[in-house]
């Protein structure tokens, strides 16, 4: 009896202690619980190995070999959903404690399903809309074994010399928040464990996308004001809305480069944002910094960028090299090695890595039709109406009879896919050309000349192909632009004009005195103001993904009006930049009487003011700019008050009338002006919009509320403060004064 009590005392006590040892594995345990039991069982080789991601182009035993022994915690382009499997298998079959891998990929602007570039994206100021591309895309992606993305990007880009424009939301905080926040959510959903959600990174934090000349990988000089009141805004959005992971980015920022920048990696992310999830560095971002000038050797490189809170490493091993031993010598602490592979696991763990190793989504979902639905609304919506002259747009298919579709990007299915499209294929691209010959081929003679070998050709081989089919049709659709690979990484311009002989393309074909209808396609603003006047009509579709065709088609033939308006200002010319809305006044702001310069030919100065003698100092096109193809009247701006307190909400109204004839969508905008501070304050900020969808005739009230918040800035001693003073407030169809509306209140 005695005996049968220890014997079931012993096992008792035996299973406690299994049950304990099992604690990381156990799915219905605390998720901070099963991190300290894992780490408390990882050797420091196990923990360097965490911090550790790998490109994979190619499968290798070398790697396998690696996998089993723990020394790597992540691949990026980790190939076929085959290989991921082989991978994971080996992860958490082989090595001692059986960690998951996470397997990231560039999935930045859909899948398969490609979607319009993020700036295109950006362009439908529709959150909910781009929520349900990002859902798309994470299915998509997660059906081959992805966990994890690289986006959203959101980098305020005032500069479109930048390639990295177009993977942005464009040069607004208040836009690229609301938009970055809601691509995050599309990627991980409610529950990051559920089989069609992927982990997001919103990168590349932070200041990339203010590099000197627009020039990629250049020295940033962001003040901290700046930083905090524009730069670091969309991430900290992105931090409150839940985003997995963020990237380290490659630049130089005040002097120390983003990727071992104790300021921004260490106070702000994780101190005051108290961020507990992973930053991965950008590739090879580490071993840069010797580059830089910031790290004498790869050791130095590792110090740096993990004391400042670089948790896993990209592509480079200066970690996996170095970290032991400087550890060893106290470089390095071991509580920060355990903080920081702490949050990789936090993510694998949320992720239901431990649990459900693949995290494969079973359900088939590529490139269905709900899919291509969801791709083609976001390209309609993303496509911005410059030009209208005469109402040439839409086209009235009862008046063509021979229609002439010209140009090098009516039928390019792989540049119409934009950059960063890894895993896009041209053939399930519709295009302009196969859209329009679908929908009207059988009422219309269909005539269609490439005229130009590719976007940047500089013969004129094809110029008599195009103006005999131009001859003879009564409307000329001419697609220019941009072709992919003029945008992106590294793909930077000093030149913004339409490439090649595309300007004298224009100029012949315009001489046919033919409605010309240009169509540019483009990673960035161009600067095309020299031909603006030569054709009737002027759409900006971006690079707008596999749908298209369709959705330029809809557009151009009236079945839905355009509704997208510009996230970022046009210059007329390179030499503006930098260019954009939410400027400070300076002391001597030009006036209007000193507008009406053309483009390059210098005048007599006309007094000292901040312009320029050979340019207008406006935009050719400013923020939130977009045209419809009805047009709308606001009316009735009204406050709730004229003066309030600081916990006090303003209510704004407005009407917005639909006063044409066709039925549109509208996107509404609010901004405020604080004109007077202990700094200096931008003309204009956006605080608010809202899109709504209005009948012809049609009047609907927009209500917005403002609170303290909106008011609120960082002085000049970094408190964020809202100031008692007098503030404008503003609401219409676009950043330029003309279309908008204004209030005065008082803060008090
Ligand atoms: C470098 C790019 O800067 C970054 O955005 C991307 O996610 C990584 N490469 C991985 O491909």
């Amino acid at each position: 009896m005695f005996n049968f009590i220890r014997l079931s005392a012993l096992f008792f006590f035996l299973n406690i202690s299994l049950f304990f040892a099992q604690i990381y594995k156990n799915p219905s345990e605390n998720i901070e619980k099963r991190i300290s039991d894992l780490l408390n069982r990882m050797t420091l080789q196990e923990k360097i190995g965490q911090m550790q991601q790998y490109n994979l182009w190619e499968m290798n035993d070398k790697v396998l070999e690696e996998v089993a022994d723990g020394k790597v915690g992540s691949f990026l382009n980790a190939g076929s959903k085959e290989d991921k499997i082989k991978l994971q298998t080996v992860a958490v079959s082989k090595s001692r404690l059986g960690i998951p891998l996470i397997f990231g990929r560039d999935v930045i602007h859909g899948y398969k399903t490609v979607l319009p570039i993020p700036l295109g994206q950006a362009s439908t100021w529709n959150p909910d809309l781009i929520k349900k591309g990002a859902e798309v895309a994470a299915a998509e992606a997660s059906e081959d074994g992805i966990h994890w993305t690289f986006a959203p990007m959101i980098d305020i880009s005032r500069d479109p010399r930048w390639g990295r424009i177009a993977e942005s939301c464009g040069e607004d905080p208040f836009l690229a928040s609301v938009m970055g926040s809601a691509m995050i959510h599309g990627f991980q959903g409610e529950n990051l464990a559920a089989p069609n959600t992927i982990a997001a990174c919103a990168k590349h934090y932070v200041g990339y996308g203010a590099a000197e000349g627009g020039r990629d990988y250049n020295t940033t000089l962001i003040p901290e004001g700046e930083l905090r009141n524009i730069y670091l805004k969309p991430f900290q959005a992105a931090v409150k809305t839940g985003v997995a992971t963020l990237m380290s980015a490659f630049n130089d920022l005040n002097g120390v480069p983003a990727t071992g920048n104790n300021f921004t990696l260490k106070k702000i992310l994780r101190k005051e944002w108290l961020y507990d999830g992973f930053v991965v560095s950008d590739w090879g971002a580490v071993s840069e910094m010797i580059n830089h000038g910031f790290a004498k050797d790869g050791e130095e490189a590792a110090v740096k960028a993990v004391n400042a809170g670089v948790n896993m490493e990209m592509v480079t091993e200066n970690y996996k090299t170095h970290l032991t031993q400087l550890i060893n010598s106290g470089k390095v602490k071991v509580e920060w090695i355990d903080t920081l592979v702490a949050g990789i696991l936090r993510v694998k763990f949320k992720l239901g890595l431990f649990d459900n190793p693949f995290g494969i989504n079973p359900s088939k979902t590529t490139l269905t039709n709900t899919n291509k639905k969801i791709a083609k609304e976001i390209a309609t919506e993303s496509i911005v109406l410059l030009q209208n002259r005469n109402s040439t747009l839409p086209l009235n298919i009862d008046k063509i009879n021979n229609l002439a579709i010209v140009g090098p990007l009516a039928d390019a299915p792989a540049d119409q896919l934009g950059t960063w499209s890894l895993d896009g294929n041209p053939a399930n691209v519709i295009t302009p050309l196969k859209a329009i010959k679908k929908e009207f081929g059988h009422k219309l003679k269909i005539y269609y000349s490439k005229a130009m070998e590719t976007p940047r050709s500089n013969d004129r081989k094809y110029f008599n192909d195009a103006l005999e089919i131009a001859g003879k049709s009564d409307c000329v659709l001419l697609f220019l632009g941009e072709d992919a690979m003029l945008s992106g990484e590294t793909h930077c311009r000093a030149f913004l004009n339409l490439p090649g002989k595309q300007e004298e393309l224009i100029d012949e074909l315009s001489k046919l005195g033919k409605p010309l209808i240009l169509i540019i396609l483009a990673g960035r603003p161009l600067t095309f103001g020299n031909v603006a006047n030569k054709v009737n009509s002027i759409l900006y579709a971006w690079h707008p993904g596999i749908m298209g065709g369709e959705a330029i088609s809809d557009i151009l033939f009236g079945k839905v009006s355009p509704s997208g308006k510009l996230p970022v200002t046009f210059p007329r010319t390179v030499g503006q930049i930098p260019i954009y809305y939410n400027h400070k006044n300076t002391g001597r702001p030009p006036s209007p009487n000193q507008l009406g310069r053309t483009l390059g030919t210098p005048e007599n100065p006309d007094g000292y003011a901040s312009y320029y003698l050979d340019v207008d100092y406006t935009p050719a096109y400013p923020f939130g700019y977009g045209l419809t193809y009805s047009s709308l009247k606001y009316s009735n701006l009204s406050l709730s008050d004229k003066t309030i307190k600081l916990d006090d909400t303003l209510q704004v109204s407005v009407s917005v009338t639909n006063t044409g004839n066709f039925r549109t969508k509208e996107i509404v905008e609010l901004y405020i002006r604080d004109l007077y501070g202990s700094i200096t304050r931008p003309v204009k900020e956006l605080k608010g919009f809202k899109k709504i969808d209005l009948a012809p005739g049609e009047s609907r009230k927009v209500k917005f509320s403002l609170s303290a918040e909106d008011f609120k800035f960082y002085d000049i001693n970094m408190n964020y403060i809202a100031e008692p003073g007098e503030f404008e407030i503003f609401v219409g169809g676009s950043s330029n004064d003309k279309d908008l509306l204004k209030e005065k209140i008082i803060l008090k």
